[in-house]
């Protein structure tokens, strides 16, 4: 009988469990390992919610027309119109992004760096990922030009690349790809005759709205599928809520056919009472997208500040554009690292975070960098409180002053400093709060 697949607990979530049980037996630790958004859910969609408990049948398989046609809205007014026929709702889109690469089947092409599941996921659909670079600043996004080689030299050694993965805004590197390698890459996946399967759950976190994130579908149309949620703008994770456009063409309406079976043998529908309280944020109200803003500004003012401390005990680190993600890489540290801690590489470098000073990040090699980079990933994500009534104020601060004030988001930046600084054998940097 053939073995399981090889598959691993996702390291996000693996980290996050082992830093609650470190918490819970009173130890301090400060939790930077995954992008879990530590805000409340908004009260309109929590009413939402309760007031939709007695929804209890399944519905159909794509999704209520409802939340539908509140998700095409959403993507119209993005620049992104589709007839809600062609969109699809599932459980989280991660659930999604699974059931699109069984219903693209093929090999696919992952970004290096990129999110921790694409790789294992394709693993698990029984594909194989080809890693290809990114360009240096343009995260979640494969090099074009790497892209055309490696496609080649997969399909000369008898493999089936299909699909390409990218992320706009990106995680883990907090980057926005360029209009240009967007239009590059889209350019390239048409003549690789490859679908292009867009994350872009990061999308209304990009920290300076003149420089949007480019979506690929506006430059292949009739091969790119969109997928988005509410777990990072609303902070929604634990409802699991996220859909999927698909394109407009016949390889589009294909997908759809493949994807809703596949739905249809895994989860049957999306939650039917999530699904009322999503179609009303999708719709987008007033006190919806203030909501959002409000908390795009809180992580923009916390990254930037928490940024501050790596670049001042002198690792290298590309500007966050967007999302809650730092990846700063302590190259420049080499020496230092080794003779002082032993530490060769990012995952040793994780692992005395963790153990000598409580502070959960991820080594880059769970994003699929090769060697041993000394790069991490850190989120600031939880820095907003630890009840709702301190996030909360942190989201009413952030809308008109500095959120450091708080004392509890100042006190986790101002631990991230004396880490550092002890770390790198440095003193601890004099920044101001919001520097
Ligand atoms: C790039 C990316 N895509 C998808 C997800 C998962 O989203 P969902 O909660 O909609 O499954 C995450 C969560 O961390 C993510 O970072």
């Amino acid at each position: 009988m053939p073995e399981p697949t090889p598959v691993s607990m996702s390291a996000t979530l693996a980290a996050d469990e082992a830093l609650a049980r470190r918490r819970r037996a009173g130890e301090r630790v400060l939790s930077m390992a995954s992008g879990e958004i530590g805000l409340p859910v908004l009260p309109a969609l929590r009413d939402r919610l309760a007031a939709a408990a007695g929804e209890n049948a399944y519905g159909a398989v794509a999704g209520s027309p409802a939340l539908r046609s509140a998700v095409a809205g959403y993507w119209e007014r993005r620049g992104l119109a589709v007839d809600p026929g062609l969109v699809v709702a599932g459980p989280g889109s991660k659930s999604l992004l699974f059931a699109l690469l069984l219903a693209i089947g093929g090999d696919v092409i992952v970004p290096v760096p990129s999110w921790v599941s694409y790789a294992a996921q394709a693993r698990l659909a029984g594909a194989r990922s080809v890693p290809v670079p990114i360009l240096p600043g343009q995260g979640g996004v494969p090099d074009p030009d790497r892209l055309r080689e490696a496609v080649t030299d997969a399909r000369t050694a008898g493999q089936h690349p299909r699909a390409v993965v990218v992320t706009v805004p990106d995680n883990p590197t907090g980057t926005i790809a360029s209009a240009t390698t967007v239009r590059r890459l889209a350019q390239a996946a048409r003549e690789l005759d490859l679908v292009i399967v867009s994350d872009e759950i990061y999308r209304d976190l990009v920290h300076d709205g003149s420089e949007p994130a480019v979506s690929p579908a506006l430059h292949a149309p009739e091969r790119t599928v969109v997928t988005t949620g509410l777990t990072k703008n609303l902070a929604l994770g634990g409802w699991r809520t996220g859909v999927a456009r698909l394109p407009d063409s016949e390889l589009g309406r294909a997908l759809h056919t493949r994807l809703t079976a596949v739905a249809s043998q895994i989860w049957s529908s999306p939650p039917a009472p999530v699904q009322t309280a999503a179609a009303y944020a999708f719709g987008e109200p007033p006190e919806v997208t203030e909501r959002v803003a409000a908390s795009r500004r809180l992580h923009r003012a916390v990254v930037r500040a928490v940024a501050a401390r790596f670049t001042a005990v002198g690792a290298e680190l590309a500007p966050t554009a967007a999302t809650c993600y730092l990846y700063p890489d302590f190259e420049p540290l080499r020496e230092h690292l080794a003779e002082a801690h032993g530490v060769h590489g990012g995952d040793g470098l994780a692992a005395l975070l963790s153990e000598r000073y409580g502070v959960g990040v991820l080594a880059a090699t769970a994003f699929g960098e090769p060697g041993r980079p000394l790069r991490i990933r850190a989120a600031t994500s939880r820095f907003y409180g630890e009840t709702a009534e301190q996030q909360t104020a942190a989201l009413e601060t952030a809308g008109s002053a500095d959120p450091l004030s708080l004392p509890w988001i100042r006190e986790s930046v101002d631990r991230v400093g004396e880490v550092l600084a002890d770390l790198a054998g440095s003193p601890v940097p004099a920044l101001a709060p919001h520097a």
